[in-house]
């Protein structure tokens, strides 16, 4: 006899305990049989309403049909077996939840298991910047010799980039070097501006340190010069300042000549030009034989366009601390002496690596940086 749910017992002709047992024996078969073909959580789910929902589940159209209109007498059997399924259908049901829960976990984990034996991602190492590059090398060939390094800031304020190394307000050397200067806030005091040089760090180290000083400075500098293959408005130089009791212009020329073989080798032609800078006296500009030319001014197409013919260019300004420039950081000018310079970064690592345009350090161009690494 199959069991209909949507039918009274009396309607099935059930009046004893024995066919009762039997249709929930049946109803139990049916279940088990539908229970092993549930698979995946949206069977499961369907399948669980099919049985226990509340409005029109199984379980619930016996509790209408078959329990409530039930005679007294079969009333209390419905009621007992009905309750011994509902226990069966729902341990059932929390076990099934439980293994497709389980086994759509164990399925993720296999999709995200790393896999060891696959080919990594190489990612490529960066290098140094060639300026940083250069940057090194000079700090160990002064390094060698004694000199420390310092840094200072990039945004500077007018005393210590012109009037504390005696470039007054309205000096004409201002006009090559006046710089970008900042927006402050209205009501502030003073200006702040991008240092044009690094000079700046020669009052700031000798206002911190007493005789013998002996430094170098890298770093970054600004101007408002007009970018071509040798200029840049952003550009880097390398200070350096040595003051004691007994520096004569010697000791100068020698610390500069060792400086340039080292960097360029023993061959490179070097040369002096007396020159004029309000910090230092007497000043000289330094150069070095074009190495785009061989120092001679032409090349198989004509001029020489890196050296405009001259066969040497320029790298540093330098010179003997102009004595005024103690006054302003409190030192002796009859006790002590010293010298300064400000060599161009940019344009000796051009000339060392053969770079004919200064552009190139600043477009970071990986073709070209690769060839530096
Ligand atoms: C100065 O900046 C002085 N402060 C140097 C100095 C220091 C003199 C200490 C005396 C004592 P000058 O303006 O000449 O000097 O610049 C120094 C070097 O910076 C130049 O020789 C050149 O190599 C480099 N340079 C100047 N302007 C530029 C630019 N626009 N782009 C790239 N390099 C530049």
């Amino acid at each position: 006899m199959a069991a209909s749910v949507n039918k009274t017992l009396a309607e099935q002709g059930v009046t004893r305990a024995e066919q009762v047992a039997a249709l929930f024996l049946d109803l139990r078969g049916d279940f088990d049989g539908e229970f092993f073909d549930v698979e995946d959580d949206s069977h499961w789910k369907s399948f669980r309403d099919h049985w226990l929902g509340r409005k029109s589940g199984v379980l619930s159209q016996i509790t209408d049909n078959w329990l409530k209109p039930a005679t007294l007498e079969l009333k209390r059997i419905v009621g007992a077996q009905l309750n011994e399924l509902r226990g069966h259908i729902e341990l059932r049901i929390e076990e099934k939840r439980a293994a497709i829960e389980a086994g759509a976990e164990e399925a993720a984990g296999a999709r995200d298991r790393v896999d060891l034996s696959l080919p990594g991602v190489v990612r490529p190492l960066g290098s140094r910047h060639l300026i940083r590059q250069v940057f090194q090398e000079i700090e160990d060939i002064f390094f060698s010799i004694g000199f420390s390094v310092v840094e200072g800031p990039e945004i500077e304020t007018p005393y210590y980039n012109f009037e504390a190394l005696n470039i007054p307000e309205f000096h004409p050397v201002r006009d090559d070097m006046d710089t970008f200067y900042m927006e402050l806030p209205k009501g502030t005091p003073g200006q702040l501006l991008l240092r044009t040089h690094t000079s700046p760090m020669q009052i700031r180290t000798m206002e911190k340190q007493k005789p013998p000083v002996r430094v170098i400075v890298p770093g970054r500098v600004y101007r408002r010069d007009n970018p071509d293959a040798t200029h840049s408005f952003a550009f880097h130089q390398v200070e350096g300042l040595a003051v004691d009791t007994d520096i004569t212009f010697c000791d100068f020329t020698g610390t500069i000549e060792y400086f340039v073989k080292q960097y360029f080798g023993a061959n490179v032609k070097t040369r002096f030009r007396p020159s004029y800078f309000p910090f230092t006296e007497p000043s000289v500009e330094f150069d070095v034989s074009c190495v785009f030319c061989g120092g001679s001014g032409t090349t198989a197409s004509g001029t020489c366009g890196k050296c405009k013919g001259a066969g040497w260019i320029e790298l540093f300004g330098a010179g003997m601390v102009d004595p005024a420039v103690y006054g302003f950081v409190g030192y002796d000018p009859k006790r002590v002496s010293g010298f300064a310079f400000g060599i161009g970064i940019d344009r000796l690592a051009m000339l060392k690596y053969g770079i004919d345009d200064i552009q190139a350090f600043f477009q970071n161009d990986v073709r070209f940086l690769k060839q530096f690494p």
